[in-house]
């Protein structure tokens, strides 16, 4: 994104999340990129969800920013870090949201499984590697008409072939590539990928004909 683009961003949520993202960023603490947040924010407000699912929760603080612009929405929570999850649930109380809010602590590969409901919106923002492996949970538990939304699928260039993959990177990158084909080749979803943040891969499922 340019800077130009990057001045229009306005993050409209509460200030102490805003606060918390700043300090979050200054620490190179993992919380996903302003424009991510718009445009998740903006897709909240477009699909007015009732149940989203987060895979990579960290501390908390995109699902609570959702949550409170989504005010009917509950949201299914997933971190494998035990101290992120504790934070995030410290967070999710603090902002009032406890009631709205299933935390698990836990590999997403083994909690996918086990989920049963269908979720208006998916933010993928787990382990990058593992995105492919989770797709078929992921459109199972995604209902018709539903977004998932998978971030950092473009990694400073790398996936795209803008800027050269290090060695020691090419594994992550040909994994992230598997699940922009598999989202792409997909017949049962309409994908874009979008220049936002480190890559935002936007599938919609698609909802029956007839
Ligand atoms: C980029 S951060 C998430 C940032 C968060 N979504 C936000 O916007 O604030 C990725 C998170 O995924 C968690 N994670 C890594 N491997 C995981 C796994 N196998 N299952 C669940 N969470 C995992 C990490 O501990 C980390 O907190």
């Amino acid at each position: 994104m340019t800077d130009y683009l990057a001045s229009l961003v306005r993050l409209r949520t509460d200030g102490r999340i805003l606060q918390m993202r700043e300090e979050r960023k200054a620490r190179r603490d993992p919380v996903c990129a302003d424009e991510t947040l718009a445009y998740l924010l903006f897709t909240v407000q477009s699909l007015a969800p009732a149940r989203i699912l987060e895979i990579g929760t960290a501390e908390g603080l995109t699902g609570a920013a959702l949550l409170l612009e989504a005010e009917n929405a509950r949201l299914t929570a997933i971190e494998a870090d035990e101290e992120r999850f504790r934070l995030a649930e410290k967070n999710f109380a603090a902002f009032g949201l406890s009631e709205r809010v299933r935390c698990i602590l836990g590999d997403a590969a083994d909690v996918l499984p086990a989920l049963t409901q269908e979720y208006d919106l998916i933010f993928l923002d787990g382990p990058k590697a593992q995105y492919v492996r989770y797709l078929p949970d992921l459109k199972r538990l995604l209902r018709a008409g539903g977004v998932l939304a998978a971030d950092d699928v473009l990694l400073y260039g790398w996936v795209d072939g803008s800027v050269p993959v290090p060695p020691k990177r090419r594994s992550i990158v040909a994994r992230i590539r598997d699940y922009l084909e598999a989202v792409s080749g997909d017949e049962e979803l309409v994908t874009s990928v979008l220049p936002v943040g480190e890559g935002l891969a936007v599938s919609v499922k698609r909802r029956k004909k007839g």
